[in-house]
């Protein structure tokens, strides 16, 4: 999966370099006044260095044409005091530049990271993690590059040409007006090759996410990589993105070459030329001796800034492909915070119902307590909604992943389930039937196409998602842990409060007692993504990270599928006492792991056709019967 999918690419570059650019002043606002002083200083030091060739002219026409051996020394003494100016005044941009400048890169990286958390499961779906990294690293640091380095010199080295040409012109406007013959070419050729580095650097920028991603898969990859000795086949994945990648660096490389003769080589004919008719001046009598040298040197001081820009232009260039990539990502609407999805403007359709489905909540609670009050005695405890609203309860949902083409069938239609208070409800279905996507949509890893879902009669989009996540806790397929201790890692599950004791009663649920007998304990750090423990103790700890926060809702994806007879048998009894008071929608395929449950959905064509218990569904429905044959005839309890 080398190559990147299309929202990443931007292919339609509408925006001149300085616009996009421009996007980054929010960032640069809060270090402006050291960034004008430190282009200001420098703007000092270079015309403080142009000051050099008059001091040269009055030394040439004054103590050198009068044989005045004192009047050389001092001189020399105020050419040796200006280019101590000028070496200090560029020291003390430096300084003025480097702080602030990597407290904007932290600042952009910082930002980066936290829209990055807040953007949608959909929305990581869709873009591959080089991608992103590469966002994150090497465009940020070509941004700082920018800041720091041409930013600056593109004005100095602007003002510094522009001085020095009113400077040469003051001398001798014939000659200046021959140094000045090759500024247009000079000028078109900057603007075609603008446009051909933009296109370059780009596709580089986006060849280096695409190498990132193939690196980071590699290494995330690599037992299976070893195990099917797969090694040769990545590597010549890596090598061909490297080659690629080579080769636009190449392009990049011949295109600034090309700048580069340019501007190096009409300025030095220009210089020439210039020389050869000073010369003659100067033989004929027409221009003083130091004025020739002060004309020249002048020239020569301005190699350099007319040199530079060439790849001055470049790294901005890139600078500006790096925000317009930094900023591809920022623009994409992260999570609403709460029922404020409403608001935003993308997606109408699923807006819209969110709004409908919203107002029908509203309505329902505002009627609620006079209409209707306790009408079904099994419910328990909850007082203020309707017995058949409490609980965890699926209202004609329908979803369909963003990316899916528009006329294909829904994955979820019409799912209309109802988990009462306390219940615990397997939900089973062929593999790739959408369990594990309907089990996504309570704590609204993705939003719902259509239709709602509520918990206790409240809608789950008019939740904050931080109260909506503290309610609902949930165990995936994949127990993913993160590199911190053991401990932590399941205390990630509940709020700020919680402690030893909690710490070990979901232990406990989770009969993840080999804890005890790690190295440090509950302390000892887990590898990264937790490869440092089996499979089956990575689900009892994601299992112990589900329970510890006794959630009102718990949500787990086949929680037990690791783990061997006994061991299950015992997380079974130990889950038992949990979904006591626990409302739990648990993804099931084996009838040991159904038989936790009160009843049983069917999940099937993206309907639930079937809801009962166990011994209710094997007898009545023969599509059940079948997907609960052929894994162990369990039968009983
Ligand atoms: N992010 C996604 N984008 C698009 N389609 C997806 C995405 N994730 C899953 N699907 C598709 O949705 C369908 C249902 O996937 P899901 O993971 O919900 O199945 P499941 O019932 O949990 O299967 P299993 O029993 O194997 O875990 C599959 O056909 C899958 O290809
Ligand atoms: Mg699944």
């Amino acid at each position: 999966m080398a190559t990147t999918p299309a929202p990443t690419r931007a292919t339609t570059k509408d925006h001149s370099a300085v616009r996009t650019l421009l996007r980054l002043w929010p960032y640069v606002r809060p270090v402006r006044t050291r960034l004008f002083t430190a282009a200001f200083v420098a703007v000092l030091a270079s015309c403080t260095g142009l000051v050099i060739p008059l001091v040269l002219k009055w030394m040439v026409d004054g103590p050198v044409a009068d044989r005045d051996p004192a009047g050389v020394w001092l001189g020399a003494l105020y050419l040796l005091l200006l280019g101590l100016a000028e070496a200090l005044l560029f020291g003390l941009r430096r300084w003025l530049v480097a702080r602030p400048l990597s407290h904007v890169e932290a600042e952009m990286r910082a930002d980066l990271y936290r829209h990055l958390q807040r953007l949608p499961v959909a929305f990581h779906d869709r873009w591959a993690s080089g991608q992103l990294l590469s966002r994150g690293t090497t465009d940020l640091m070509l941004l700082r590059m920018f800041l720091a380095f041409p930013l600056t010199f593109l004005l100095v080295n602007g003002v510094t040409i522009l001085v020095g040409v009113a400077i040469m012109l003051m001398q001798d406007w014939s000659l200046g007006l021959v140094i000045l013959v090759p500024a247009i070419p000079v000028m078109v050729t900057c603007v075609i090759f603008e446009k051909r580095y933009a296109l370059v650097a780009r596709r580089a920028q986006d060849q280096v996410g695409d190498l990132t991603t193939v690196v980071e898969e590699g290494v995330l990859g690599i037992r299976i990589i070893k195990g099917f000795g797969r090694h040769r086949s990545q590597a010549r994945a890596f090598r061909e993105l490297s080659g690629t990648l080579r080769g636009t660096e190449l392009r990049k490389a011949k295109l600034l070459a090309t700048i580069w003769a340019v501007i190096v080589t009409l300025p030095e004919l220009a210089i020439g030329a210039a020389l050869v008719l000073g010369a003659v001046q100067v033989a004929d009598g027409e221009l003083s001796a130091g004025t020739l040298v002060a004309f020249l040197s002048t020239a020569l001081a301005l190699r350099w800034p007319v040199d530079s820009i060439g790849f001055l232009l470049a790294m901005s260039q890139e600078a500006a492909t790096s925000t317009e990539r930094y900023f591809e990502v920022m623009d994409e609407e992260p999570e609403s915070r709460a029922g404020t999805a409403a608001t935003r403007g993308s997606t109408a359709a699923t807006r819209a119902d969110t709004i409908a489905s919203r107002a029908d909540t509203t309505t329902t609670s505002a009627g609620t307590t006079p209409t209707h009050a306790g009408t079904t005695p099994t419910s328990v405890s909850i007082t203020a909604t309707r017995s058949e609203d409490s609980g965890l309860r699926f209202h004609h949902v329908r979803f369909r992943y963003p990316d899916a083409p528009e006329d294909s069938p829904p994955l979820l239609d019409r799912i209309d389930l109802h988990i009462r208070p306390g219940e615990s409800m397997a939900l089973v279905g062929a593999t790739g039937s959408g369990k594990t996507t309907l089990t996504a949509l309570v704590p609204r890893l993705h939003e719902v196409t259509s239709g709602r879902i509520t918990l206790d009669g409240q809608d789950i989009t008019a939740m904050s998602r931080e109260e909506l996540r503290s309610r609902v806790a949930v165990a995936f397929e994949e127990p993913t842990l993160f590199s911190a201790a053991v401990g932590e890692n399941v205390l990630m599950g509940a709020g700020g409060g919680a402690g030893t004791v909690e710490l070990e009663r979901a232990l406990a649920v989770a009969q993840a007692d080999f804890v005890y007998r790690l190295p440090q304990g509950t302390d000892t750090q887990v590898g990264e993504q937790g490869h440092s423990l089996s499979g089956g103790q990575r689900q009892r700890l994601a299992l112990a990270r589900a329970v510890v926060g006794k959630p009102r809702f718990l949500v787990l994806d086949d929680p037990l599928s690791a783990l061997d007879v006994h061991t299950e048998a015992a997380v079974e009894a130990a889950l038992r006492d949990v979904l006591a008071d626990t409302t739990a929608l648990i993804v099931a395929h084996r009838p040991s792991t159904v038989l936790l449950a009160d009843r049983v959905a069917l999940l099937s064509g993206g309907r639930i056709t079937a809801v009962g218990t166990h011994h209710e569904l094997l007898r009545s429905n023969a599509e059940y019967a079948h997907l609960m044959a052929g894994t162990d005839e369990e039968e009983g309890g």
